[in-house]
């Protein structure tokens, strides 16, 4: 029988031969620190395209130059990053790979030398920059910034765009009880905690109608943080606008200490799956065919995403497809190498 795992499935007008997602992993490789491609970064994912993973997504890639982790972040807050981010999708697409960017804005986890910004004063820690709360002609000028890196994404081929509203970056601090304090009309309840996030789906659904996904903390781990209920209503408000897939990740809002074990963040796609009835991305530590299989086959996720596993191995697809007895096709030219 067909395993689940690689059979495909289709979001809006794009059709993934596989389920296996080759998750967002920060590479912090551009040397020239102006956020332009190098040639690492399209032999990186290239790679896994080769090695058969259904869909490649970027890197958490900033749209602000003030919203970047480090300056070896990748950008997309210019024309300049449009032909390396182009050459990347024509490597993906030549190995009939989707692709997609996570469009992403660090805030107060910027680690730069230049003022950051926050919805509220409040450093991340000891070791990171007080940020300054942003006002609100910045909080238009970041929607708008996501907008204009939605139409880039669209001119250098994307198939799908995700949104990091994960991780405690800047989306995430709006929408978190823990790093928003604002009292203006995004902050306070949680309608207006959501504010920011919708207002950005928004402007990118302007200028972008294929897939959009959007990549949610679904646990703070902490007792005054978001709770599952928030989470129901996020995700609730998400598929309202359109929203065609939550991929849900943990953590980073705050320090916290996370017990991680195989499997730990699929709850999280599970309830909301069920409970909102839209389609979710599972991710952390699956390493395993079976596991993967397990997860969709009682349906709760609908897309694997990988990070550590594929940086390991760029064929963890052809190990899984074994597992699970499941044919995959072999990359023309390793035909030989594949039996
Ligand atoms: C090197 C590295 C970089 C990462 N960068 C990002 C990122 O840019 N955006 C993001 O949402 N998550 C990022 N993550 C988190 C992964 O996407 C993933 O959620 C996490 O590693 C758990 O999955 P895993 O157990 O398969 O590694 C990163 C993880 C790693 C290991």
């Amino acid at each position: 029988m067909k395993s689940k795992l690689f059979s495909p499935i289709t979001f809006r007008n794009i059709e993934l031969k596989n389920r296996v997602v080759m998750a967002p992993m920060c590479m912090y490789a551009c040397d020239t620190e102006d956020g332009i491609v190098q040639d690492f970064h399209i032999t990186h994912y290239e790679s896994r395209a080769a090695g058969q993973v259904g869909l490649i997504m970027l890197e958490a890639t900033a749209v602000q130059p003030e919203g970047r982790i480090s300056t070896k972040d990748l950008g997309i807050w210019d024309d300049k990053h449009l032909p390396g981010l182009k050459k990347i999708n024509e490597r993906i697409h030549a190995h009939r790979a989707k692709s997609s960017i996570q469009l992403a804005h660090a805030g107060r986890k910027a680690q730069l030398p230049n003022q950051i910004v926050s919805p509220s004063a409040l450093a991340f820690d000891e070791t990171y920059q007080t940020p300054k709360e942003i006002s609100s002609e910045q909080i238009e000028e970041t929607i708008q910034a996501f907008q204009k890196a939605a139409v880039r994404a669209r001119h250098a081929d994307f198939d799908i765009i995700e949104l990091h509203a994960a991780h405690g970056y800047l989306i995430n601090q709006f929408l978190s009880p823990l790093t928003n304090k604002r009292e203006d009309r995004y902050g306070g309840t949680r309608e207006n905690r959501y504010r920011f996030l919708r207002d950005i789906i928004e402007a990118v659904k302007q200028v972008w109608n294929g897939p959009l996904f959007v990549r949610i903390s679904a646990d703070e781990y902490h007792q005054d943080g978001n709770t599952l209920a928030d989470f129901i209503y996020f995700s609730e408000q998400m598929k309202q606008q359109g929203i065609d897939l939550i991929d849900c990740s943990t953590g980073g809002v705050v320090k916290a200490k996370i017990q991680a074990y195989p499997g730990y963040q699929v709850p999280k796609a599970e309830a909301i799956r069920n409970q909102v009835n839209i389609a979710t991305g599972a991710v952390g530590l699956i390493t395993t065919g079976i596991q993967a299989e397990e997860i969709l086959q009682n349906d709760r996720a609908d897309l694997i995403f990988l990070a550590r596993a594929l940086l390991r191995n760029p064929y963890w697809p052809k190990v899984a497809a074994e597992e699970l007895n499941d044919e995959l096709p072999a990359p023309t030219a390793y035909q030989r190498g594949w039996v």
